[in-house]
């Protein structure tokens, strides 16, 4: 399987912005092979075990073989996500970003992914067309975003926007997001929607039980040490 996210552990850094903020509407544009997605279902999976009720999901969606530049398929990738076990946590969609767009509604999704060989142009639609369905307190992860992502040659030779000008001046993501820009290759942006400081936001994020109880959770070494080696595997 081909990913650029492999070589500088991408997979990782998802799946523990995942771990942390516990997402259950989940969204991917820019599937490819299918890499970021098993990442994200597999992670999916994870976080259902813990808990009863789950109704955790990712909608993945590619134009597969509607796209010219690639030669992704649609059911491979669909097999590929089955041979996982993640059929029950990943929707795969054949379907544009912007089509895509109709699927949710307003404040429905936890954690957006979008990698569509992107440039400052895909930045500024995603965030014109996306903003408003996406949570306070909610993630949106953008493939690139490095000044040096923006020197690769595809992005030069077609005279493409930059992605580091477009995050530097957009406005509602400057506003309604506080974000960061990794630079190993490819790159990444994380942009995080900005909370209200209000009662009902307290409560959505569970803050009551750190007034009253014990604010420190507690393991012994033995557990530990199984948090550190899950961190060894490669994804
Ligand atoms: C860089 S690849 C995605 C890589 C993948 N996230 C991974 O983990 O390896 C970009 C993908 O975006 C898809 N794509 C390009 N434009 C698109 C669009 N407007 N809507 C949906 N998918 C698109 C292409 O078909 C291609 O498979």
């Amino acid at each position: 399987m081909k990913s650029s996210y492999i070589l500088h552990n991408y997979g990782n850094l998802i799946q523990s912005l995942m771990k942390v903020t516990q997402p259950k509407c989940c969204v991917e544009v820019g599937v490819f092979e299918g890499f970021s997605a098993i990442v994200m279902g597999h992670t999916l999976k994870v976080l259902s075990q813990d808990e009863k009720g789950n109704g955790r999901q990712l909608f993945a969606y590619d134009l597969f073989e509607l796209y010219p530049y690639t030669n992704a398929k649609y059911t491979d990738v669909k097999q590929r996500i089955k041979r996982f076990g993640l059929s029950d946590f990943i929707e795969l969609r054949q379907r544009g970003l912007f089509e895509a767009e109709n699927d949710f509604g307003q404040n429905s999704i936890d954690f957006m992914h979008v990698d569509v060989s992107n440039t400052g142009e895909t930045i500024k639609n995603v965030i014109d067309g996306w903003d408003k369905k996406i949570r306070p307190g909610g993630i949106l992860l953008f493939e690139g975003g490095s000044p040096l992502r923006d020197e690769v040659s595809w992005m030069k030779r077609y005279n493409k926007d930059k992605i580091s000008s477009e995050i530097n001046s957009n406005i509602t993501l400057k506003t309604k997001y506080t974000s960061l820009v990794l630079h190993p290759y490819p790159s990444m942006v994380i942009c995080c929607k900005n909370i209200q400081f209000d009662q009902q936001t307290w409560e959505e994020f569970g803050y009551n039980r750190f007034n009253s109880a014990s604010r420190h959770a507690e393991i012994d070494e033995a557990e530990l040490i199984c948090i550190l080696s899950q961190n060894e595997n490669k994804t």
